[in-house]
């Protein structure tokens, strides 16, 4: 290697999963740890990396145009949070009274509150005041030690509401270090306008926003809240399968509060994700594993919400080989926080998963879940140099020491962006 643009010396621990696909069941422990490691970067992505020792002998004649000594610290992989619903105005802390005196998350929106409060502050921001709230979440996310984020829309359920969304993202994408990847969430809520009406909902959804996004390639994947009260199975099924033929791939909000069967939906219609998941069924699971159905967890959720279930994660990891993984949620309802560092001591709290399965989750399998395991997700010769530094010795010490934001430095493409 004749120039190395940039050389990460005096990394403590070096901790990554191997490879570009999804790991599963026991291989989710299978992490791989170097001691006194370095990193070169050239071209913004990996050139090479191991014991400095090796590096000595392997390397030394290279030019090196920048040294950075991370002062014994840990290194992991760029976090990736593969489920927010990033873009949105105005907050709902005037349900908290409500929900803390044991008012059902879905009876608040069937009141007209929850997503359609949203909906209505949303509506009336303008894109501006939308990207400026947005990129006050994503900078706080960067600062997390996260690289790239998925952003939903279903804050607009108008055409005109769901494109300014869209448009906000793609913004974000073109200005901010962290990645965004979209996706079209518009079978988010039935909105006030067609109350009472699903079907005609559905209708406008699939012959008018799903054909416009599609066009002007305004989002990667497709998403519906499949729930009671909110979308059914039926109505979940014909607007996913219209999203897959316009060439959206599918995720779904499946089995969060009733077992309704969208981790069955999910597995049917081949979706690269299903999420939430805290009352999936076996049938559900195995549905899920049969057809290679990634299922993203966020604890975060059932933990605001006070729910007394959790989603089975052991069961998943355990019993059916799946690769888990982890995501805040973060939205203004369920689970107001950027923070994936507070999900991840979630995840070891009320999930029982360990440090090296929350690593494991928080990367390749969250880069997988939105389709970028070949880019992204693990530390490998040719993937991109997207990479957090951690004030922490080990990586159980992230969930264990927990309130607090352990990120000392964040990488993006070879460049340092927080340091
Ligand atoms: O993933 N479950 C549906 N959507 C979000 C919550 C949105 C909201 O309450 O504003 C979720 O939890
Ligand atoms: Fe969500």
């Amino acid at each position: 290697m004749e120039r190395i643009d940039l050389l990460l010396t005096g990394i403590g621990s070096l901790v990554t999963p191997q490879g570009n696909r999804p790991r599963g069941g026991q291989s989710m422990k299978e992490v791989c740890e170097t001691k006194d490691a370095v990193i070169a970067i050239k071209h913004g992505r990996i050139a090479w990396f191991g014991p400095v020792n090796e590096f000595q002998e392997q390397l030394a004649g290279s030019e090196i145009a920048v040294t950075m000594d991370v002062g014994g610290r840990l290194v992991t992989p760029g976090l990736v949070d593969p489920h927010t619903h990033l873009v949105h105005g105005g907050s709902r802390e005037h349900e908290l009274v409500l929900k803390r005196s044991g008012v059902p998350y879905l009876d608040i929106l069937a009141q007209g509150g929850g997503i359609l409060h949203t909906v209505k502050c949303t509506r009336a921001s303008s894109e501006q005041e939308l990207y400026e709230k947005a990129r006050r979440s994503l900078d706080e996310m960067l600062l997390n030690g996260v690289t790239t984020v998925e952003a939903k829309s279903g804050y607009g359920l108008s055409l005109e509401a769901e494109l300014k969304q869209l448009s906000v993202a793609k913004r974000l994408d073109a200005v901010h270090v962290v990645d965004v990847v979209s996706t079209f969430m518009g079978a988010h809520a039935v909105p006030e306008e067609f109350k009472g009406r699903s079907e005609a909902f559905v209708d406008y959804l699939v012959n008018v926003m799903l054909p416009k996004v599609a066009e002007e390639g305004l989002a990667e994947f497709c998403d519906v809240f499949c729930e009671r009260g909110v979308f059914s199975i039926e109505e979940s099924r014909r607007i996913l399968v219209e999203a897959q033929r316009l060439g959206l791939r599918s995720k779904i909000h499946a089995d969060e509060i009733v077992p309704l069967g969208g981790a069955e939906l999910a597995g049917e219609i081949g979706a690269i994700s299903a999420e939430h998941l805290l009352t999936a069924t076996d049938t559900g699971l195995a549905a899920l594993a049969a057809s290679g159905v990634i299922p993203v967890l966020l604890p975060g959720t059932s933990f605001n919400l006070g729910l007394a279930t959790h989603a089975r994660a052991r069961d998943m990891i355990d019993k059916y080989d799946l690769p888990v993984a982890l995501s805040t949620d973060y939205n203004p309802g369920s689970c107001p926080t950027e923070s994936i560092q507070l999900i991840m001591m979630l995840a070891s709290l009320n999930l029982k998963m360990s440090p090296e399965e929350i690593l494991t989750a928080c990367t390749i399998n969250a880069a997988n879940a939105l389709g970028r395991g070949h880019d992204i997700g693990s530390i490998e010769v040719g993937k991109r140099a997207d990479l957090t530094i951690f004030d922490a010795p080990n990586i159980a010490y992230l969930p264990y020491h927990f309130g607090i934001n352990h990120t000392y430095g964040v990488m993006k493409n070879g460049e340092m962006v927080v340091w």
